[in-house]
């Protein structure tokens, strides 16, 4: 790769994992007589992550060798850093009616044909010690523990091919698949790009965090996840339209570039933040903000976990690097956002922000004060919530 390419992607190549016209034509003359497996919001999320190559090195759902060492060391069986398992799990029943070696008709819940699995393995895995790992906790109350014992017993795993990449059905101009991104951020020249991982309502803490990091790199990567979340979490068309608000308020529109990640959260905090971050990498970025409780959920993580997390693996191995922020506050002494870095104010004079925060004021039929988000988000958020 030479510099004009910008950063490597994980593993050195993009993966595409799009079923070439030819493989398309095959795959539909067979799907009639394959066998299928339906797949749930998550894995079909992480079927198009590994297609596009957001996933890369990953060309499929992982085996047994990759998913061991995944879980016990953080790494994938070939050495690479890898933090979260990415696995397709059935029931007993649906994997005895399976043979390896053998091609299997990936369906979305609906039935739609999506994609191909070459069936390589399948495995009985561990889910008391995949959660104690991956999530810190063994408690099912845990959204992302919750998933892992729900799902079935058995893992598939093999290649796998995306019949066809399909525009998003509610964000198809902010769709910019990694091949893609690469290119935009070559086209503007930027050398160093930050990204920005969220699943909260653009506030002011995100807004100073970005604006930081950005003055110290060339382009920012806002990448607000999309994929499935828990509940209780506002929808991303709420959020996305924040964002577009966001943009044109109060960034320079070229210095931005706002595209979807389709992942799915796991909500497993400082795990959750390398697995953000190689996402990131993949998708040409050179930085990747990590702020306070990156990832976290109720009081599982230490707030800073997800930052020390990046001390336990070779810079150079990962190939991204963190940019690492702390808890910021609207400082009433300062008249501005700062963290305990940045302001001499006592803790009485800190308005703490989150997205939490904001959600219960919002169901609370409360609109967020300027110093939680900016005005124009803040009535956008009233309205979607009709507060
Ligand atoms: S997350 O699940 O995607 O991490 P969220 O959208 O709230 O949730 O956070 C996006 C990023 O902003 C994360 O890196 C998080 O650590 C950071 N962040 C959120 N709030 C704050 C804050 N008040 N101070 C510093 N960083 C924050």
């Amino acid at each position: 790769m030479s510099d004009r390419d910008g950063i490597a992607p994980h593993g050195g190549q993009l993966i595409n994992r799009i079923a070439t016209p030819q493989e398309r034509e095959e795959f539909l003359s067979k799907a009639e007589f394959l066998p299928r497996v339906q797949l749930d919001e998550r894995a079909v999320s992480d079927l198009q992550l590994i297609a596009i190559g957001g996933f890369s090195p990953l060309t499929g759902f992982m085996g047994k060798a990759d998913y061991d060492r995944v879980v016990s060391e953080m790494h994938l069986a070939n050495g690479l850093p890898w933090s979260i398992p990415v696995t397709l799990s059935v029931t007993e029943e649906i994997a005895d009616s399976l043979k390896e070696g053998t091609l299997v008709r990936l369906d979305d819940t609906t039935g739609r044909f999506l994609g191909i699995l070459h069936l390589a393995e399948k495995y009985a895995y561990d889910k008391i010690h995949e959660a104690i790992n991956v999530y810190r906790t063994d408690e099912e109350k845990h959204p992302g523990v919750a998933v892992v014992y729900r799902q079935g017993n058995v893992n598939l795993a093999g290649d796998v091919w995306l019949l066809e990449r399909e525009a998003h059905p509610l964000f198809p101009t902010y769709q910019i698949d990694p091949a893609a991104s690469r290119q935009m951020f070559r086209e503007k020249g930027w050398q160093t790009i930050v990204a920005f991982q969220t699943r909260n309502p653009i506030h002011r803490a995100h807004e100073y965090i970005i604006k930081c990091a950005l003055e110290t790199v060339n382009g920012l990567f806002l990448h607000p996840l999309v994929g499935a979340t828990k509940e209780d979490d506002i929808a991303a068309d709420i959020r996305m339209r924040c964002y577009e608000i966001m943009l044109e308020h109060y960034f320079p529109r070229n210095q931005v570039i706002l595209g979807i990640n389709p992942s799915a959260m796991r909500y497993a905090g400082p795990r959750e933040a390398i697995f953000h971050a190689l996402l990131r990498k993949n998708y040409g970025c050179t930085h990747f903000i990590v702020g306070r409780d990156h990832a976290g959920v109720g009081d599982y993580y230490g707030t800073y976990d997800a930052q020390s997390i990046f001390d336990e693996f070779d810079a150079a191995a990962l190939g991204i690097t963190p940019m690492k922020f702390e808890h910021a506050f609207y400082c009433t002494r300062t008249q501005g956002m700062a963290t305990t870095k940045t302001s001499p104010s006592m803790p009485e004079e800190r308005i703490h922000l989150s997205g939490t925060k904001v959600r219960e004021m919002l169901r609370r039929g409360e609109l967020p004060p300027p110093e939680f988000s900016r005005p124009e988000v803040a009535a956008e958020l009233a309205k979607a919530m009709k507060v």
